[in-house]
């Protein structure tokens, strides 16, 4: 049938209380992260893609109460995909789902974990839930009612009337980045390169204030969905990575769309809707436009095709 706005609230008043009870799990099991009783495993041999058991745990307590909940609506996870599982995106209400991103800083301790849960309808992003549990933070939208942090702080942070303005070109930006867990020497020289082109004006060797790098920084959390909140709270201007999943980023995109920002295709020139499946997303903050003629989307799509102009093109199947 069809979606209406009190199935959509509905849908987030569920995804929410259930982030924060997974949270809790998270939480807890974190305390016991080099115990037996928290094993981890690597994927396929890869020593930087790991899973724990707490990230089948997670996403097996989702699916349970989603099926129970909602019989008729899909379901893709990360672990239940990895696991072989095949699947196809529909127009179906479909849930897609990160039981922790950011397994790394999960295994360490660094607190920078989220639970995604994330909600498509016509195979857009109508809902959505990123929970932070360490720094407890949750992020949380549905479709044309704003975005926001803790239920009451509206995104962007930075939501005077007109936002924040927008840098006037990539060399003032603050950039979000992450290297993925494909350590492959071409995907990674390219995505060393993307950064060295990012981080250092062409053609100078010797180090003066004039050719002192350009962009303003460059910040990787070890978590993609992290990271775009990031950008939907305006406290850093664009994210870009080649290589992370429909379930890193689809609660992300409705709350980054949601606090006004864009998330476009990670590589140009297509300045179409971001493909969802694509493994390739670029997403540029909310704010007033950065030059007199622009509208605001006009100065974000500057900054884009910016952006595409020094990352280098990575390929990247599903
Ligand atoms: C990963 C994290 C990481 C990103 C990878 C993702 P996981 O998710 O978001 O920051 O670089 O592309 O796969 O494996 O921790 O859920
Ligand atoms: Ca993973
Ligand atoms: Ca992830
Ligand atoms: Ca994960």
């Amino acid at each position: 049938g069809i979606f209406l706005n009190k199935d959509y609230e509905e849908c987030l008043e569920f995804a929410t209380s259930l982030a924060q009870e997974c949270g809790q799990i998270i939480l807890e099991a974190s305390k016991a992260r080099y115990s037996k009783t928290n094993k981890i495993y690597e994927k396929s041999g890869n020593p930087s893609d790991l899973v724990t058991e707490t990230d089948r745990i997670v996403e097996e307590l989702i699916k349970t109460k989603i099926n129970s909940k909602f019989p008729e609506h899909r379901f893709i996870g990360e672990e239940m995909t990895a696991a072989g599982h095949q699947y196809e995106l529909t127009n179906d209400p479909t849930w897609i789902v990160d039981p922790i991103d950011g397994t790394t800083n999960f295994v360490h301790g660094f607190p920078f974990v989220a639970v995604c849960i994330g909600l498509t309808f016509n195979k857009e992003p109508v809902v959505g839930v990123v929970f932070n549990p360490f720094l407890n933070q949750l992020f949380t939208a549905r479709k044309g009612n704003g975005a926001y942090l803790n239920f009451n702080t509206k995104l962007p942070l930075s939501s005077p009337n007109p936002p924040l303005n927008l840098p006037p070109s990539l060399s003032q930006c603050l950039i979000v980045t992450e290297f993925g867990s494909d350590r492959s020497p071409s995907t990674i020289g390219k995505k060393v390169q993307s950064v060295h082109n990012m981080i250092s004006k062409p053609g100078n060797v010797t180090w003066s204030k004039k050719n002192a790098g350009l962009v303003h920084g460059i910040r990787n959390l070890g978590s993609a969905a992290l990271d775009i909140m990031q950008i939907a709270k305006g406290e850093a201007d664009m994210f870009w990575e080649i290589g992370c999943w429909e379930w890193d980023v689809t609660a992300a995109i409705i709350i980054l769309r949601e606090a006004g920002g864009l998330m476009v295709n990670g590589n140009g020139p297509n300045e179409g809707p971001v493909d969802i499946l694509g493994r390739k997303y670029l997403a540029v903050r909310a704010g007033s436009p950065c030059a007199g003629d622009e509208t605001s989307e006009q100065s974000q799509l500057r900054l884009v095709r910016e952006l595409w102009n020094v990352v280098e093109e990575i390929d990247c199947p599903r």
